[in-house]
This record gives structure tokens, C-alpha cells and sequence, in this order.
């Protein structure tokens, strides 16, 4: 293939990803009225989407999951969010007793002793509170990108969430770190700082490390324990 072909190429791949990500949702919103709804981290990913939707006015509710232990830097990024966009980003929490009976028996950093405290913790809160926010919902959007995992390679843009019995929508999978970064710049979306200091995946601050030149996307989550138990259980009913 020729050089001025490959350009082309890139080029419009560059461009149709833009437009598809903006009419997509807005297609959903009209096709759905108030069932769309989109789970925000508020990771550079989920701040692409969070433009788009936000920028077009669409209606598609946003929620995020404060477990309490998130990082200073995502609550800014939060509140800046809010602010630029008017946001209103509704947050869920973990039900307070099971929590509270969680910390008392097992105290407050009992992730690092097992893998299944670690489980029982985010779910207490993630997954639980995620349930809360999908219901009543019939499409979820997500800012999952296949580049992330082998495992996140396998998902598809669009497909069906048999534990939360939803249809999922992962407009960026095929998207690149590089294309990420540049909507960001080119749209100057507020976005975490701490992506800018080694940080890739970003979860709760106790459980997320900066990662080194070479190491996996997802090194810096649960860095203790083996890969292949690395998921919170958000994205493994598929
Ligand atoms: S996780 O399963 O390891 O925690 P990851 O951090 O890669 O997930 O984020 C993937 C997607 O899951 C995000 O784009 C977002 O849609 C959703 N997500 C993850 N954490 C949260 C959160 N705390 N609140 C809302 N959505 C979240
Ligand atoms: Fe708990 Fe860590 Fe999971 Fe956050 S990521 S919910 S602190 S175990």
C-alpha cells in the first residue's frame, strides 16, 4: 500500500471514530429515552464519553461509584467535571451497614490479606452499588478498550451482560491510548492527573500503583496479586 494511501486510511479511521462515538450515543438516547446510562470512573477513557454526551446535551444519565477510597486527584477531576459541563453526576455509595460490618470484623485494609477479602470489599463497593445504578436502565455504556487486557480483547462494542441482564456498549474498545489522548487535547477534556505521572488504570488509591515503561496496562491494579485474578467483578458477568 501505497504511503499517501496508508495517510488516507489512518485519516478517515481518525475521523469516522470521532463521528461514530458522538451519533452513536445520540442515537441510543432517542432509540431509549431514559434507559441509556453511563458508568464514569472518570479515567481519561470515561472522559472521552463524558465529553460527547455532555457536550451534545444527550440524554444519558451518568452515575459513578465513590467506594470511599478514591484517589484526591478523581475526586478533583470529579468536581472540575461538573463544573465545566454542569454536569450532575449522580454517585452511588455502599450500603452502609454491610459496609460498616465489613470494616469492623476484617479492619480497613484487609484487601492486601487475601484475595477474598479483596473481592468481598469491592464488592461491597462496586458491584453491589452497580446493581442499584443499572436498574430500570436497558443500555450501559462503558469506557472499557480491548488494549487495556487479553481478556478486555475478546469483548464486543455492543453485547449482552447476562449477570446484570443489560446490554453493555463499549464505544472505545477499538479506540488506542494515542487516540484517547488526542480527543482529549483536541477537545480539552478535563481528565486526572495522575495519568500524567505513570498512572494508566486508575481504581481506588489503595489498590492502584503508577506502572513503569514496559509493564502491562493493568499492572498498577492489585499489583499484589496474580494476574488472572485482577478484575473487581465489575466486567466479569460476560
Ligand atoms: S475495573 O473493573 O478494573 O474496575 P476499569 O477501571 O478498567 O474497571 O474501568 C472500566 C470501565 O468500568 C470504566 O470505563 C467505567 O465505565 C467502569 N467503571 C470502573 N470503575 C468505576 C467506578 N468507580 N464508577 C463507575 N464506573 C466505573
Ligand atoms: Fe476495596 Fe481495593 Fe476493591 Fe477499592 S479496589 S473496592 S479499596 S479492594
Amino acid at each position: 500500500m501505497e504511503n499517501t494511501t496508508a495517510e488516507k486510511i489512518s485519516s478517515i479511521t481518525y475521523k469516522t471514530s470521532r463521528l461514530i462515538l458522538a451519533d452513536s450515543l445520540a442515537w441510543l438516547a432517542e432509540e431509549f429515552p431514559a434507559k441509556v446510562t453511563f458508568s464514569s470512573s472518570f479515567s481519561i477513557e470515561d472522559q472521552v464519553i463524558a465529553h460527547a454526551v455532555l457536550s451534545n446535551n444527550l440524554s444519558i444519565s451518568i452515575f459513578t461509584l465513590d467506594t470511599g477510597r478514591l484517589f484526591a486527584e478523581t475526586y478533583s477531576v470529579w468536581n472540575t467535571t461538573n463544573e465545566k459541563y454542569n454536569a450532575g453526576i449522580k454517585a452511588y455509595y455502599p450500603n452502609t451497614s454491610h459496609l460498616e460490618d465489613f470494616v469492623n470484623k476484617k479492619g480497613p485494609n484487609s484487601f492486601y490479606e487475601s484475595v477474598d477479602n479483596r473481592k468481598q470489599c469491592c464488592y461491597i463497593r462496586k458491584v453491589e452499588p452497580l446493581k442499584r445504578a443499572l436498574a430500570g436502565n436497558e443500555i450501559w455504556v462503558t469506557g472499557l478498550r480491548a488494549e487495556h487486557s487479553p481478556e478486555r480483547k475478546s469483548l464486543r462494542i455492543v453485547e449482552w451482560d447476562e449477570g446484570n441482564k443489560i446490554i453493555k456498549f463499549n464505544p472505545l474498545l477499538l479506540w488506542t491510548s494515542e487516540e484517547v489522548r488526542d480527543y482529549i487535547n483536541e477537545h480539552d477534556v478535563p481528565y486526572n492527573s495522575l495519568h500524567d505521572r505513570g498512572f494508566v488504570s486508575i481504581g481506588c488509591a489503595p489498590c492502584t500503583r503508577a506502572i513503569k515503561a514496559g509493564e502491562d496496562f493493568r499492572a498498577g491494579r492489585w499489583w499484589w496479586e496474580d494476574a488472572s485474578k485482577k478484575e473487581c467483578g465489575l466486567h466479569t458477568a460476560n
